[in-house]
């Protein structure tokens, strides 16, 4: 690790004009290249024209900032000056006004009705419910096994977050409810992507399977947001995956629907569609790829894996981890880290000038589009020396708490205002799995196979990640 990150002592003069960066072609700008390698070429970008570069995606422009101070300007002290980029804002076509599309004071509202829900003392309710679903899911393994561990992270995931959200009135395994969300969820990620590129009209979930599955799925949550309100407290304590004895809330749901803000005023059915469908989505993928990509570094470094056995052995010794013991599975944590340091699930945040803004030594008009990227500034080789090597002995020290690592060369879940609800929840969940699974199980890589980048809203493995199970 760095002793002595570069930080830019004194603000560089400003310089008129666009910042360095390919050329592009006439009309397509860096289309064909953002096509051909999206993550090779933004590190490009990076490398060769320095913290602050200029390309053109078609007729849209884009600045790529990569360092830290410049990061931290954009997500923390200036961050009144941007709105979410338009990829973010074509998601409103299936997340409604939740907190991942809303802006401004909608977005403000809502923060301050949902953040509760997020409270440590509320999130530790769910350790149960992630344990004992991993501890389902694995039962089911045989020693020797082959599959797809991404998929099969996925499926685990989703189910978690869909008894944390609904308890007891969503099963994955039945019913229309299950069946509707399986196929918006699958369809999710490939909307997501058109509406990156596409005009938003064009980009709607067109496919009849997939508005059809949306139809019903809204009719399903008004029709529990509806029963909930009918049944009030008495209500709550169906479906609890936590305590739900009435008194306490049962699950997320319960929650948002207790939520009020300052003057007493609530969220209506819509606002709580809205915020349940983006956890919903917001709230398992990226935490399913945090888990697929450690599965990854760990069949290829036996060393960490065997390090990471010994560390569950003595402090768990057997038995199922809990939120208490996580303090204590230091290693566990460092591996996660530096997993998500890798291969970041959220790899880049985009957002929209709309103020005139400073990046280095150039001034950003308002319109201009930004790019920050976990991906570039992850592996930027002045935070993370020899930066393709997995190391999870580079979080030892904790650095960005002592201070040896600038505080946005490592953001997997974001920074300011806009930070990441589910952060706790998610590292929380990633390491009570991880834990539960090492516990008893060794996966190695299925010799072979490529295992190619796909870069969407979420960074994942193209074609999935086979393993072959071995039983501890
Ligand atoms: C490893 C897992 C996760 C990663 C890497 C991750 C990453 C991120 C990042 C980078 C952002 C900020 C986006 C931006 O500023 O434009 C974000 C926002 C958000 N995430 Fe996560 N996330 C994870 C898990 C979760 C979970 C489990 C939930 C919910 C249960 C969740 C819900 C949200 C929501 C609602 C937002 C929008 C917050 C706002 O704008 O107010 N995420 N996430």
């Amino acid at each position: 690790m760095a002793s002595t990150p570069v930080a830019r002592e004194v603000p560089p003069p400003l310089v008129s004009g666009r910042p360095p960066g390919p050329k592009g072609r006439p009309i397509l700008g860096s289309l064909l290249e953002c096509r051909r390698d999206l993550l090779g070429f933004l590190r490009q970008c990076a490398r060769e024209y320095g913290d602050v570069a200029f390309f053109r995606f078609m007729h849209i422009p884009v600045y790529v900032l990569s360092h830290p101070d410049d990061i931290e300007r954009v997500l923390v002290t200036d961050s009144a000056k941007f709105v979410k980029s338009r990829d973010y804002r074509a998601l409103a076509a299936i997340l409604g006004d939740g907190l991942v599309t809303s802006e401004g004071e909608t977005w403000r509202r809502q923060r301050r009705l949902v953040q509760p829900a997020f409270h440590r003392e509320n999130i530790l309710r769910y350790a149960r419910v992630m344990v004992d679903d991993t501890d389902r899911a694995i039962s089911r393994w045989r020693d020797d096994e082959t599959f797809d561990v991404h998929q099969e992270m996925m499926r685990l995931t989703l189910e978690i977050v869909a008894a944390c959200l609904f308890g007891a009135d969503v099963s994955l395994h039945s019913g229309n409810v299950g069946e509707a969300m399986q196929v918006v969820m699958e369809n999710f990620a490939d909307f997501a992507r058109m509406a990156m590129v596409l005009p938003r009209w064009l980009a709607l979930p067109r496919t009849s399977k997939m508005s059809h599955a949306m139809r019903r799925l809204d009719a399903a949550l008004f029709s529990i947001i509806q029963e909930r309100r009918d049944a009030g407290s008495a209500g709550r304590a169906r479906g609890a995956p936590g305590k739900g004895n009435g008194e306490t809330p049962a699950d997320l749901l319960d929650l948002l629907l207790q939520a009020q803000d300052e003057s007493g005023g609530e969220m209506d059915d819509r606002h709580v569609r809205d915020e349940a469908m983006t956890l919903f989505l917001a709230g398992h993928e990226t935490t399913a790829l945090a888990l697929s990509w450690t599965w990854y570094f760990l069949g290829q470094h036996p060393e960490v894996e065997q390090k990471l056995a010994d560390e569950l052995a003595e402090v768990l010794a057997g038995r199922a981890p809990t939120p208490e013991d996580l303090p204590r599975l230091r290693y566990t944590n460092m591996v996660l880290n530096e997993s998500m340091r890798l291969r970041p699930p959220a790899w880049a945040i985009g957002r929209e000038v709309r103020d005139p803004f400073r990046a280095g030594q150039f001034l950003v008009p308002p319109g201009t589009n930004l790019l920050i990227s976990q991906w570039i500034t992850h592996r930027d080789p002045r935070f993370f020396p020899e930066p393709e090597r997995f190391d999870p002995e580079r979080w030892r020290d904790d650095p960005i708490r002592r201070g040896t690592l600038p505080r946005f060369a490592y953001f997997p879940f974001g920074g300011g205002p806009r930070v990441c609800i589910g952060a706790g929840f998610a590292q929380m969940e990633a390491a009570l799995i991880l834990a539960t699974i090492a516990q008893r199980f060794r996966l190695s890589l299925v010799p072979g196979q490529s295992i190619p980048l796909l870069p969407s809203v979420t960074l994942r493995p193209m074609h999935g990640i086979r393993v072959t199970i071995h039983k501890r």
